[in-house]
C-alpha cells in the first residue's frame, strides 16, 4: 500500500507535469519546454546556458530542458512528451529539417506556441522562427575567401549535416560568395557539425591533395577538426582555416591562438528565445521570423570584437 507521502508526491508530480499554465496555476509561473537536438556540442551548451541566465531574470518563468543527444527519434519523442505535459510555451532547436517537422507542426496545432531556434523545419507550422542567416555567412565567408587567396587556390569544404537547414544554406551561400573566381574546391564531405568527423575527412582529403590552400568548415569544431589532422602530419602551415559560430571560448579564442584566420559569428538566440517566449504569453505580436546579426573575427580586429557583416 503507497504511503500517504507518496500519494501526496504524485499528485504534486502531476500538477508539476500538466504545467501551472498563465492563469489559474500555483503562482502564475510559466512552463517553457526546451528541446535541445545535442548537448555535446559547445554551441549548445551556450544556448542552452543562455536560455537558462535570460530565463532566471523573470520570477514567473521555469524551463524544462532536454537533451536528444543527438537522436532525432530521442527529440521527437522530447516534443510529444512536453506537448502531453501541456507546456505553456515550447523552444525547440532540432537536430534536422524533415523528421522534426511533424511534431513541430502538432504542437503548433495543439495551441502551444512554438519558438523554433537556430535550424529551420519545413512548412510553417510554427509561431516564431529565430536565427541567423546562413547564406549570407555562407556567402561572406565566401567572398571572404576569395579575397584572402587572391581569387584562386584549392578549398576544402567541411560541411554541417546536410540534412539541417544551416549545412545546405552555408553550403549554397559560399557556393554564391566564390562564384566568378578561379577557386576550386577539390574534396567536400559532410561531418555532420562533429569534430572527430571533420578530423577524419580531412585526414583523407591530406591524403589524396598535395596542395590545399584553404579549409573552409561549417563550423568551428569542424575547422578545429581540420586543423588537427592538418597539424598531425605537419601540414597545417601550408593552409589556412575558416570557421562558424565565435564562441568567445572557442572560435574567437582559435583566431588569437593562429588556429583559424577568420570565424564568423553564430549567435545562440537563446536570450531572444526567452523574450519572444515572454511577448507571446503576454499576448504581444511578433514577427514571424527573427534575423539575428552576425560579425566577422580575425587575428587584426578580434581585440577589438570583430566586425559587423
Ligand atoms: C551545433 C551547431 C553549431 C552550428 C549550428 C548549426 O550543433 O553545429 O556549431 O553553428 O549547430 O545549426
Amino acid at each position: 500500500m503507497r504511503s500517504v507521502y507518496a500519494w501526496a508526491g504524485l499528485v504534486l508530480a502531476a500538477a508539476v507535469l500538466a504545467g501551472c499554465g498563465g492563469s489559474g496555476g500555483d503562482e502564475d509561473v510559466f512552463v517553457i519546454g526546451m528541446s535541445q537536438c545535442n548537448l555535446g556540442e559547445p554551441w549548445r551548451e551556450q544556448m542552452d546556458a543562455d536560455i537558462r541566465a535570460a530565463a532566471a531574470e523573470h520570477d514567473n518563468v521555469k524551463v524544462i530542458f532536454r537533451d536528444a543527444q543527438n537522436d532525432t527519434l530521442r527529440q521527437r519523442a522530447h516534443i510529444e512528451e512536453f506537448v502531453s505535459q501541456g507546456v505553456d510555451v515550447l523552444i525547440a532547436s532540432p537536430k534536422e529539417a524533415a523528421p522534426l517537422t511533424e511534431p513541430i507542426a502538432k504542437a503548433y496545432d495543439a495551441g502551444i506556441p512554438v519558438i523554433i531556434l537556430d535550424r529551420a523545419v519545413l512548412g510553417d507550422k510554427y509561431t516564431v522562427f529565430i536565427g541567423a542567416n546562413n547564406v549570407q555567412i555562407g556567402e561572406a565567408a565566401g567572398k571572404w575567401l576569395k579575397e584572402a587567396l587572391g581569387g584562386t587556390g584549392k578549398v576544402v569544404e567541411l560541411k554541417g549535416l546536410m540534412t539541417s537547414v544551416p549545412g545546405g544554406d552555408r553550403h549554397n551561400g559560399f557556393r554564391q560568395g566564390i562564384e566568378g573566381s578561379d577557386i576550386e574546391v577539390v574534396f567536400e564531405a559532410d561531418m555532420q557539425w562533429l569534430e572527430p568527423n571533420a578530423r577524419k575527412e580531412m585526414e583523407s582529403a591530406l591524403a589524396r591533395f598535395d596542395e590545399i590552400d584553404l579549409v573552409y568548415a561549417h563550423n568551428d569544431p569542424g575547422a578545429h577538426g581540420a586543423y588537427l589532422a592538418a597539424a598531425a602530419v605537419g601540414r597545417e602551415k601550408e593552409m589556412i582555416f575558416v570557421g562558424i559560430d565565435a564562441l568567445p571560448h572557442e572560435g574567437q579564442a582559435y583566431v588569437k591562438q593562429g588556429i583559424l584566420a577568420a570565424c564568423f559569428e553564430y549567435p545562440t538566440g537563446g536570450r531572444e528565445a526567452i523574450d519572444t517566449a515572454l511577448k507571446l504569453l503576454a499576448g504581444e505580436s511578433v514577427s514571424k521570423k527573427i534575423v539575428l546579426p552576425t560579425r566577422v573575427y580575425t587575428p587584426e580586429n578580434v581585440d577589438a570584437g570583430g566586425e559587423a557583416l
